[in-house]
């Protein structure tokens, strides 16, 4: 039955993200920069402001909990976990595909259990192009999606190299952009447009801007490989297409450059493991940064408090970095020009 399977695919995603090594070997490109270092700095280290805002809401960090998980037994208890974690820390958090949901209703409480247990935060709805591509009937898909959980925003994952090595992947995104129009011209919750490893290039974000997407996380290379994960799941090897995509950094820069011409949230992910990462990721443009597989292995392995703490020890160094680079804000940090390292030998 395609609605097992579906679970089950996501259960296995699951244990390979936990047990195998499936990062890539490629940097996600960070290490090629240092920051600059302002010996001059008056900012008040007790009054650094590492607020934003996610849309309309007010937000803690600039960070999200990357969309995950649901559509099985497991996944509703990881989700509350993830739910707890974002709601104490006051940052969105996305749920995994709500693909399971719409296939029928045997797990939908995997998705709302994120609603119960953050109930101010930003909680994102999430749903595959390929999905979006085939549905006859996408606004009303989307629709119940959103209602689902009460999403703040949508998020659409593009994941053609994932789909090409999965078993019973789909490689059929015909009508993807059409549909995606459809949705946007009726829907007025945000919709954001993801990676889920390969990284999106500024070409690619935009054809996305101009269809009227609110949104795009980058989700590059140098973290999670997905053409990883499925060649595990399929037993094969094929080192070549386990390290295809754009890194994180690049995309971050090169898509930054669109903001001149278009309004949109550029979230950097695809590998932020550390502090350096995220104030990093900022200085290059982005005005947001996700995490996927450090945080799962964090709560299954250590749990909710050690999660919370994991976040917090991130930001206390992101607030040293503003410190030492002259920023008082978030805004600050993202006109901070950092130095190629080449630049510096
Ligand atoms: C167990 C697991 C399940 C995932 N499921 C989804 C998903 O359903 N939808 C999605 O857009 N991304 C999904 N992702 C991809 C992440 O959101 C993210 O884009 C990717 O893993 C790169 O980030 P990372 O290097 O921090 O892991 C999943 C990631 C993990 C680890």
């Amino acid at each position: 039955m395609a609605n097992q399977k579906t679970s089950n695919r996501k259960k296995e995603h699951i244990e390979i993200c936990l047990t195998k090594d499936v990062a890539f070997k490629k940097s996600n490109g960070f290490d090629n920069y240092e920051f600059p270092h302002y010996a001059i700095t008056e900012v008040d280290f007790d009054k650094i402001n590492l607020s934003t805002k996610f849309f309309e809401k007010k937000i803690n960090y600039p960070f999200i909990i990357s969309c995950m998980t649901g559509g099985t037994s497991e996944a509703e208890r990881i989700n509350e976990k993830l739910a707890i974690v974002a709601s104490e820390l006051k940052i969105p958090i996305g749920v995994g595909s709500q693909r399971q949901a719409l296939e029928n209703d045997s797990f939908r409480s995997s998705y709302n259990i994120v609603r119960k247990n953050a109930k101010d935060v930003p909680v994102l709805g999430n749903i595959g192009a390929a999905q979006v591509a085939s549905s006859k009937k996408i606004v009303d898909d989307i629709k119940f999606l959103i209602d689902l959980i009460q999403a703040e925003a949508m998020v659409i994952h593009l994941n053609p190299l994932q789909e090409l090595f999965q078993k019973e992947g789909e490689i059929n995104f015909r009508g993807l952009r059409k549909n995606l129009e459809k949705v946007i011209s009726k829907i007025s919750t945000p919709i954001i447009v993801k990676e889920v490893g390969s990284g999106i290039s500024k070409e690619v974000a935009k054809e996305l801007l101009e269809i009227g997407v609110s949104g795009i996380d980058v989700a590059g290379a140098g973290g999670t490989s997905w053409a990883a994960v499925e060649l595990i799941r399929n037993k094969k090897e094929n080192q070549f297409f386990k390290e295809w995509g754009l890194p994180t950094s690049y995309c971050v820069r090169t898509v930054a450059k669109l903001k001149k011409d278009y309004k949109f949230l550029l979230i950097s992910s695809g590998g932020i493991n550390d502090a350096v990462d995220i104030a990093k990721s900022i200085s290059l443009g982005a005005d947001l940064t996700a995490s996927a597989r450090i945080i799962l292995k964090e709560i299954m392995f250590n749990g909710i408090e050690s999660t919370i703490s994991l976040i917090n020890n991130w930001f206390s160094d992101v607030k040293k970095i503003m410190f030492l680079t002259g920023s008082q804000n978030i805004k600050q940090l993202q006109k901070v020009k950092l130095l190629k390292k080449s630049e510096l030998f």
